[in-house]
């Protein structure tokens, strides 16, 4: 048991995929994994612990926002000794060549700061996804028939941005989407030697201001969990 992490020693398994929201992640285990445990309840941040062709996946709530998302990475990695973590999320298309639906992988993930932000001092650290599983996951979104985009995108401190022209410089710069995560769970698997990538459906889009219909975005949040798993185990 950690801080925030109720599983016992052994209960974690070395792969774990990250929704934010913790029911996605029991909807995401009872779907995709066999023999499927809850394994962490505290503050309603459900985990559980299964297994998917043999072999054994942890899908645990990271929550919103790179704090939260920071706490649960540093008690998994640190404490249960998990060693590829996938973030599995939604985030907003930037790029008029990002379509809703479409799939991001998160080649790096730029920032204002991230909770590591203070070790850095005057150095922009640059989080980039760990290339093994950015190249098993293009695949695996390839033979289902997806064209990810792969590229980068921006992890926002905020939902409710009141600086638009910062939005505008990551559209000029190329960047395809936003979401809240990615940065701070990239920094710490640098960090500690670990396996990191973001996996991410595009669930509305800041220049059309179109967004993904809730029965909608179940389907697409499946295409999502089986390349992540596609790519944790090639
Ligand atoms: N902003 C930040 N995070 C997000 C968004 C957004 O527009 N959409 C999904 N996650």
């Amino acid at each position: 048991m950690t801080v925030h992490i109720g599983a016992k020693k052994g209960e974690i398994a070395e792969t774990v995929l990250l929704p934010g929201d913790p029911y996605r992640a029991k909807w995401a285990a009872e779907t995709f994994l066999k023999d499927v445990r809850l394994v962490n309840e505290v503050r309603g941040m459900l985990g559980f612990t299964g297994t998917w062709n043999g072999n054994p996946v942890t899908i645990q709530g990271s929550g919103m926002g790179m704090p939260s998302l920071s706490i649960y990475v540093n008690e998994l990695i640190k404490d249960y000794g998990a060693k590829t973590l996938i973030r599995i999320g939604s985030c907003g298309g930037m790029q008029p060549t990002v379509n809703i639906r479409d799939v991001i992988l998160a080649m790096t993930a730029t920032t204002l700061s991230t909770p590591s932000r203070g070790i850095f001092k005057e150095v922009n650290f640059a989080p980039c996804a760990d290339w093994s599983l950015l190249q098993a996951a293009a695949q695996s979104a390839a033979s289902r028939n997806l064209t990810p985009h792969v590229g980068g995108i921006y992890s926002s401190d905020v939902f409710y941005d009141e600086r638009p022209d910062l939005n505008e410089q990551m559209v000029r710069h190329g960047i395809l989407g936003v979401e809240m995560e990615a940065a701070e769970l990239y920094t710490l698997a640098a960090r500690y030697q670990c396996r990191a990538l973001a996996v991410l459906t595009v669930s509305d889009h800041l220049q059309t201001g179109e967004a993904l219909p809730s029965d909608q975005r179940e389907r697409s949040f499946g295409d999502m969990v089986e390349i992540a798993l596609d790519a944790a185990f090639a």
